[in-house]
């Protein structure tokens, strides 16, 4: 295993920003060159962490490179990631893993013919509370799950209409290069927080104010899982809040804005890696309640590499000690498929069974 994990670091934009510290902090980590179609960015960032810049991918392909690391509009990422994996790399690549099922799957095939560590960023999983929550519905500390909801808003409310209205092209705004609208872009891996799978969607999408957009800015879904749950998903890029909602039969929890979580539960005391929860009066839940407890909760920064589940530093360490991704194309593969039985869901108007 190399002692040092060389980096070729591909699209230098507005995600990258967030964590290209990590790749200059770890002291195993050496980034060798940014690469970005926009030679702008690609100096910008190279200069951050001392490294080459470059507009030509093939420079992520060169011997002395270890692992790529892909951050461009969703359609690249399978003529980069499989370029990648074919020339023997490592490779970590943005959610969503493409901008189609089939690109997906051809990602996924290529990687796991690969032997290397080939996986998907998935920036919630940086949170512990995410943990949390899987932990509290996989130990049933919240009874039987009954409901999901998630609510994922773009901060800034109306801003990208703002830009589409001043006809600033983004490759957000098109289909072929994104694979849809916001509800791809945000509603990827949810079925992670669940031991149930989700056997149904019904899904309805709307773009009503955004005319820069080809894709939908505004996303409902329905989904049915094989435990009985259902799960609500609003979706949009022209609304504001955010709202994470777990309801049990003996507890639920609620988490608004990133910042503010309540906590109820008749099964005892909680302590998870952000979670405190103590317990209270015990009661039925659903006629008294279990105690509701509030307690601030904050995300941690993109960069932080104290965190020992940002999910940078866990792929860089699975690179260098020899153990896989710590999130699988394959599970982005199954992403995708949700996503896709969301969008025929919502083109064809009735229900559509995820296989
Ligand atoms: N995990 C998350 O929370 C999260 C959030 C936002 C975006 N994303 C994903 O991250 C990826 C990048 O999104 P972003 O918000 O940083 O976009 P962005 O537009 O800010 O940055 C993309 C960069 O890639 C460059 N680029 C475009 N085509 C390229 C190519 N073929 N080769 C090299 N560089 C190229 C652009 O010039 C730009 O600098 C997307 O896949 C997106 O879905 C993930």
């Amino acid at each position: 295993m190399p002692a040092t994990v060389n980096v070729a670091f591909v699209g230098c934009g507005g995600m990258a920003a967030h964590y290209l510290g990590v790749y200059r902090d770890l002291d195993f980590v050496r980034v060798a060159v940014c690469i970005d179609t926009n030679l702008d960015a690609a100096n910008r960032a190279a200069e951050s962490v001392g490294a080459a810049s470059s507009c030509d991918y093939p420079a992520a392909l060169s011997d002395g490179i270890d692992a790529v690391v892909i951050s461009t509009p969703n359609s690249a990422h399978r003529p980069q990631a499989i370029a990648a994996i074919e020339a023997g790399k490592h490779v970590l690549l943005q959610k969503p893993v493409a901008a189609s099922l089939s690109d997906a799957e051809a990602i996924a095939t290529a990687a796991e013919n690969s032997h290397r560590t080939v996986g998907l960023y998935m920036s919630y999983f940086d949170q512990p509370l995410i943990h949390d929550l899987r932990d509290l519905a996989a130990q049933g500390r919240l009874g039987n799950i009954v409901h999901y909801y998630a609510r994922l808003m773009h901060k800034g409310g109306m801003m990208w209409s703002e830009q589409a209205l001043k006809g600033i092209r983004t490759w957000r705004g098109s289909l072929q290069e994104t694979g849809g609208g916001c509800f791809i872009q945000l509603a990827v891996h949810f079925e992670w927080l669940s031991p149930a799978r989700i056997v149904r969607v019904a899904g309805f999408t709307r773009n009503l104010h955004s005319p820069g957009l080809e894709g939908e800015d505004l996303a409902t879904a329905i989904l049915e899982m094989d435990s009985g749950a259902l799960v609500t998903l609003d979706m949009a890029w022209c609304s504001d809040d955010e709202q994470l909602s777990v309801h049990g039969t003996l507890g639920r929890v609620n988490y608004r804005n990133n910042r503010w979580l309540d906590m109820a539960s008749t099964a005892g005391p909680f302590q998870g890696r952000v979670i405190r929860y103590s317990g209270g009066p015990v009661a039925a839940f659903g006629g008294e309640q279990g105690e509701t407890q509030s307690m601030e909760i904050r995300p941690p920064a993109f960069d932080d590499i104290s965190n020992p589940l940002n999910q940078h530093r866990v792929f860089l360490e699975a690179v260098r000690d020899g153990r896989p991704a710590p999130v699988s194309i394959a599970s982005g593969v199954r992403d995708m498929r949700i996503v896709s039985a969301v969008y025929e869901s919502a083109k064809t108007g009735r229900a559509v069974e995820v296989s």
